[in-house]
């Protein structure tokens, strides 16, 4: 059976189905146990994972495909299977983070922007990937809005950066999913919703021609953007159907049609208002694109908190994390309304 490219790109994005991104660095998800008061080993790590991806319903039913960190591609659950045959099992996908971070940009503004490494030795690091079941990957580029931020030069070096890793991702039968994320949360995060569109929509623009540079087959690729949104820090937060209308409108403006499908990262929104505006946008179809998500922490958080880092709170973790990924599906479709949480 051969698989190309945009086979597996159309199933990242099936009706209905979306990315669980599972791909905390081991400095991320230390920060997420912290919350719950549990020791970050390379076991509770594991520990973890198998919950989420042993998740029968909702990784048969809503997720397409999962996101690792290269620590948990190569990990065995505990019954001796590796956790990438687990999810295959249900059906999904498996991908894996290629960057290796976002590090201070050489310049006048390395306090504050950032360039994603990870492009030396790439190549080979795709190849074994690929042997171990990869068929998709991701690398992320950080844009920041503050004061005379983001700098052009930041913004044409991660797209630069997002492009090669592109080429290289589809000359080894791996579908890229390019992800340039301008924050809406962090210390920099005062500016409204329309300085999030100006940036997000230079960003776009610049990525595109940086792909099409690059000979990047738009058709064999999802674009993982943020939602045009106002910082968290910004005084005037806009409505959710503010955030749908401007979020299509730059998409429209900017993604060309012939991209298979947009699976949006939850960046620091809620749980609910993540759902409610994917909803918002796919009921305002048809569109040119597959619209869905591809949340870490919309769809975990509430799975973390009830399995707690403990045995015998395995299935409540799961239930969490399947009606999120069940409210997430419906909101592909454009069919989710906050009754549903409640009937939950
Ligand atoms: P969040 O949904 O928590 O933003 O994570 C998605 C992701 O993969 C960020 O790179």
């Amino acid at each position: 059976m051969t698989e190309t490219l945009a086979d597996i790109a159309h199933a990242l994005v099936a009706p209905g189905k979306g990315i669980l991104a599972a791909d905390e660095s081991s400095g991320t998800i230390k920060k997420r146990f912290d919350s719950i008061n549990l020791v970050s080993t390379e076991d509770t790590r594991r520990d973890y994972r198998e919950m989420l991806f042993s998740a029968t319903d909702a990784m048969q039913n809503y997720v397409s495909g999962v996101i690792l960190y290269d620590e948990t591609i190569h990990q065995k659950a505990k019954t001796g299977t590796t956790l990438v045959d687990v999810m295959r099992a249900s059906g999904a996908i498996p991908g894996i983070k290629v960057d290796t971070g976002a590090k201070p940009l050489a310049g006048p503004t390395a306090r504050i922007e950032t360039i994603t490494e990870g492009l030396d030795g790439l190549r080979e690091r795709l190849v074994e990937y690929h042997k171990l079941g990869a068929r998709f990957a991701k690398w992320r580029g950080v844009i920041t809005i503050a004061d005379g931020v983001p700098t052009w030069n930041c913004v044409k070096a991660n797209a630069h950066a997002l492009a090669r890793y592109a080429a290289l991702c589809q000359e080894n039968g791996i579908v890229p999913i390019v992800e340039p994320e301008i924050l809406m949360d962090g210390p920099h995060s005062g500016h409204d919703i329309d300085e999030c569109y100006r940036v997000t929509e230079w960003t776009l623009r610049t990525v595109f021609r940086e792909l099409y540079d690059a000979r990047v087959s738009l058709e064999g690729m999802i674009l993982k953007p943020n939602m045009v949104i106002a910082g968290q820090k910004a005084n005037a937060q806009a409505s959710a159907e503010e955030v749908a209308d401007k979020t299509l409108k730059c998409l429209k403006a900017t993604v060309p049609a012939s991209v298979p499908g947009i699976a949006f990262l939850s960046g620091g929104q809620s749980d609910q208002i993540a759902t409610q505006h994917l909803s918002l946008m796919n009921a305002a179809g048809p569109l040119p694109w597959a619209l869905t998500f591809s949340y870490g922490r919309a769809l975990q958080a509430a799975a973390l908190t009830a399995w707690g880092g403990t045995p015998e709170n395995v299935a409540a973790g799961q239930r969490a994390f399947s009606h999120r990924a069940k409210m997430n599906s419906l909101a592909a479709l454009g069919r989710w309304d906050a009754a549903m949480e409640k009937a939950a």
